[in-house]
């Protein structure tokens, strides 16, 4: 038998839809059902000795239509392969009136239960994964711990006090070298912060709301800068993008901070006067020792930010 596509399928008592695949059996390598479709619903019925005659334009059924719709099943795509898609040679030649694509098979049981298949896989790497977790759980947290130490808020020491002017208002420019453990390596840097003797009117645009309090992220006190200190310390970053400033004569400002980058320009305090700095220098953490050592925290914050965001 070789049923064209969309031949008639007639029962005896009508016509009850059109074919729209054969389905064949690879072992007998004939045609074993018919996938007839009818107002937009397709469903499989086997055809063994249902078959009255067969031209290209219909297949005539030996039974009723109400016999064959309760001897159909619902039609589901995925349960079969063209013929071509797994080559079966032999049935091609058998079905070779059979409109190309038209003839299908059913898919392989094995096939069937990929999703079974790719479960288990993935059920034997999740239980892979968690028998090496204990070994590689170290390893990743030796890796990656210096990037999770607190901040050590060490006290280093600029310089003595003595060495600055006497002139308030007028600051001196401190280097220091500074030693900085990145991850697994130490670094040696040479920092320099800004030193300056305070007048009553820079205490007020350092210090608005008083003594200035340093504290962790998790509120902890780290230390209070005092108002009525003699001297602040302002870093050396500029708060743009964290170049080194200078103190120079401005045409428009006078003596001010100018940063050469982008050409932020603060006044003594640290406060913006122009530029694209968004926020005003920052002050340190500072103390002087009994020996009169300058002594700060060389805290480093965020550039670029409206806000301090301290990170290192
Ligand atoms: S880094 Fe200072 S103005 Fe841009």
């Amino acid at each position: 038998m070789q049923p064209r596509i969309t031949a008639k399928v007639i029962c005896t008592d009508r016509e009850v839809g059109e074919v729209s695949y054969v389905i064949a059996d690879p072992i007998a390598k004939s045609v074993s059902h018919l996938v007839i479709k009818a107002d937009g619903r397709e469903s499989v019925v086997a055809i063994d000795g249902l078959i009255a005659g067969c031209t290209e334009r219909e297949v005539r059924l030996t039974c009723a239509s109400g016999a064959l719709a309760a001897a159909s099943a619902p039609f589901r795509r995925d349960d079969f392969v063209t013929i071509h898609d797994v080559e079966i040679p032999h049935l091609e030649r058998n079905l070779d009136q059979v409109t190309p694509g038209g003839v299908l098979v059913p898919l392989p049981v094995l096939e069937k239960d990929l999703s079974r298949r790719q479960f288990f896989t993935r059920f034997t790497n999740v239980i892979g994964a968690m028998l090496a977790l204990p070994l590689v759980f170290p390893v990743v947290r030796y890796l990656i711990y210096p990037l999770y130490q607190p901040f050590t808020n060490l006290w280093i020491k600029l310089g003595a006090i003595n060495a600055m002017g006497q002139e308030p208002g007028v600051p001196k420019l401190f280097k220091f070298q500074k030693t900085v453990l990145e991850g697994y390596i130490t670094r040696h840097y040479e920092k320099s912060h800004w030193v300056i003797k305070l007048t009553p009117e820079l205490r007020d645009k350092i210090y608005p709301n008083g003594d200035h309090e340093f504290r962790d992220d998790k509120g902890t006190l780290i230390w209070v800068n005092k108002k009525d200190a003699d001297i602040a310390v302002l870093s050396g970053k500029c708060t743009h993008l964290g170049c080194a400033f200078r103190w120079r004569k401005h045409k428009r400002f006078g003596q001010v901070f100018v940063c050469p980058c982008h050409l932020s320009v603060f006044d003594p305090s640290g406060t913006v006067l122009d530029g694209p700095a968004p926020r005003r220098l920052d002050v340190l953490p500072l103390k002087i020792s009994g020996s009169g050592e300058v002594e700060i925290i060389d805290m480093e914050f965020k550039a670029g930010k409206a806000e301090q965001v301290r990170i290192a």
